[in-house]
C-alpha cells in the first residue's frame, strides 16, 4: 500500500450513552466555568430538553444565562447578538444543547468572544490564533456531527453566501452524546438530519482528502444510519437512536477529518439562497451528485453500495456503484423527504447563480471527481427535471 503522509487528531473528549446529560456541570467546572451560556433554539427549550442540562448546572452551583436567538441556517447577525450578550454577562464557558444551528452559532460566539473583529474575518481554512471559548456540545439531533467537526457554518446575511470557521481551534473541548435526546425528536427532522449524517459519510469517503482513519470512521457510519434512520423515523426506540447518534457522530468524525464534497456545495448554496433545511438540501442532490463521482473511484462506491445494503455479488462494479445510488434515493423516498419539485419558492432561473456559488464553495476542490459551475448547472437541472 503506498500512501501520503497525513495526520489524524480530535479535539474533542467524547462521552457517549444514556444520561451523559447530567453530566453538563461537572464537565463546566472542570473546564473552570464561572458563568455559562446555554446556547439553544426555543423549540428545543420548549420541549425541555434543556432541563437537564440546567439542573446539573444548578447542582454544581454554576451561574447561567440562555440565548436562544438560533435559527435554522444561522446567520452572522445572530452570532454577533450572541456574543455581545456573551460579553455583557460576563460568560466563560459555552454550552450549546440543539442541532447544527445551535452549535455553530455557539462556536461562531466563542470565536468572536476570543478573536474579536468580524465573523467573516475567521471564515476560512485555519486562521484562529488560539483556542476559542471552551464549549460543551450536546446534540438533540443526528445529523449535522458538529458536536465532534472543526467547523461552523454561518449565513452573511448581506450576500446570503454561506462562510465556513474550518479550524480545530473551534472544535467543542467536550461532546455530550446522549440518545435519549432524540427520542421525542419530530420524523421529518429525523429524516432530513439522517440523510444529512449520511451524505457526511459518503463525502468523507469519497472526498479527495480521504484517508485511512477518516474511510473507515465513514463506512461504519454509512452502514449504521441505513441499518437505524428508517426505525428512528418510524419508531424512535433507543436501539434506533443510538445507532443514527452513533453513526451521526462517527460520520462527523470522518468529514471533520477529510472533507465534503459535491453535494454540500450545492446543498449549501440552495439554503443559502432558499433557507432549505440543510438535510433536505443534502437529500435532494445526494444521489445525483454521487452518481456523477462514480467514475472518479468505482471500487469505494461498490463498497458504498455494500454499505448501503446492496448484495453486489456477480455484478460488474459500475451496476452495483448504480445500485447503491439507487439504495440512496429509496432510503431518502422511504423517510418521506421532499423531491427538489416538491420545494415552494424554488426558481429556475435561479439555478444559474446557484452553480457558480456552488463552484466558490471552499469543497468543491475536495469532490473525488472535476466539478465547475457548468456541472453543477447540470446536475441541478436534472435533478430539478426528475
Ligand atoms: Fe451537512
Amino acid at each position: 500500500m503506498t500512501l501520503s503522509k497525513y495526520s489524524f487528531a480530535l479535539p474533542t473528549r467524547i462521552e457517549f450513552g444514556e444520561g451523559v446529560v447530567n453530566d453538563a456541570g461537572k464537565e463546566a467546572k472542570a473546564l473552570g466555568a464561572s458563568k455559562v451560556m446555554l446556547v439553544a433554539d426555543k423549540g428545543v427549550i420548549a420541549a425541555g430538553l434543556t432541563e437537564a442540562v440546567e439542573e446539573s448546572l444548578k447542582k454544581e452551583g454554576i451561574d447561567y444565562v440562555i440565548y436562544d436567538q438560533i435559527v435554522p441556517n444561522p446567520r452572522d447577525i445572530h452570532c454577533v447578538a450572541g456574543h455581545e450578550f456573551a460579553v455583557k454577562e460576563g460568560v466563560d464557558v459555552l454550552v450549546a444543547v440543539g442541532g447544527g444551528s445551535s452549535m455553530d452559532t455557539a462556536k461562531a460566539i466563542g470565536t468572536l468572544l476570543t478573536h474579536g473583529k468580524t465573523i467573516r474575518d475567521w471564515c476560512g481554512y485555519q486562521l484562529l490564533e488560539r483556542e476559542i471559548t471552551p464549549l460543551i456540545a450536546i446534540p438533540t439531533t443526528a445529523g449535522t456531527g458538529s458536536e465532534v467537526t472543526p467547523f461552523a457554518v454561518i449565513t452573511d446575511t448581506t450576500t446570503h453566501v454561506k462562510l465556513n470557521i474550518f479550524d480545530p481551534k473551534a472544535a467543542a473541548k467536550v461532546a455530550l452524546i446522549d440518545p435519549v435526546m432524540l427520542m421525542k425528536l419530530p420524523s421529518h427532522i429525523m429524516a432530513s438530519c439522517g440523510v444529512d449524517a449520511l451524505t457526511h459519510a459518503v463525502e468523507a469517503y469519497t472526498c479527495t482528502l480521504a484517508c485511512p482513519h477518516t474511510d473507515a470512521y465513514a463506512l461504519y457510519a454509512i452502514e449504521l444510519i441505513r441499518k437505524n434512520l428508517r426505525n428512528a423515523v418510524n419508531e424512535p426506540t433507543i436501539q434506533a437512536c443510538t445507532g443514527m447518534m452513533l453513526g451521526s457522530t462517527i460520520a462527523g468524525i470522518a468529514f471533520g477529518y477529510s472533507d465534503v464534497g459535491g453535494v454540500h456545495c450545492i446543498g449549501e448554496a440552495l439554503g443559502g439562497r432558499y433557507d432549505t433545511p440543510h438535510g433536505v438540501a443534502m437529500a435532494i442532490f445526494l444521489p445525483a451528485v454521487t452518481e456523477y463521482n462514480i467514475p472518479a473511484d468505482l471500487d469505494k462506491h461498490v463498497d458504498i453500495a455494500k454499505a448501503m445494503g446492496v448484495d453486489v455479488t456477480g455484478m460488474k462494479k459500475e451496476d452495483a456503484a448504480m445500485e447503491g445510488v439507487k439504495a440512496m434515493q429509496k432510503l431518502c423516498d422511504d423517510v418521506k423527504i421532499p423531491r427538489m419539485k416538491d420545494l415552494e419558492g424554488i426558481d429556475p432561473d435561479d439555478f444559474e447563480a446557484i452553480a457558480i456559488a456552488s463552484e466558490k464553495n471552499v469543497s468543491t476542490p475536495s469532490n473525488p471527481r472535476k466539478i465547475t459551475a457548468k456541472e453543477y448547472l447540470e446536475i441541478i437541472r436534472k435533478v430539478y427535471e426528475g
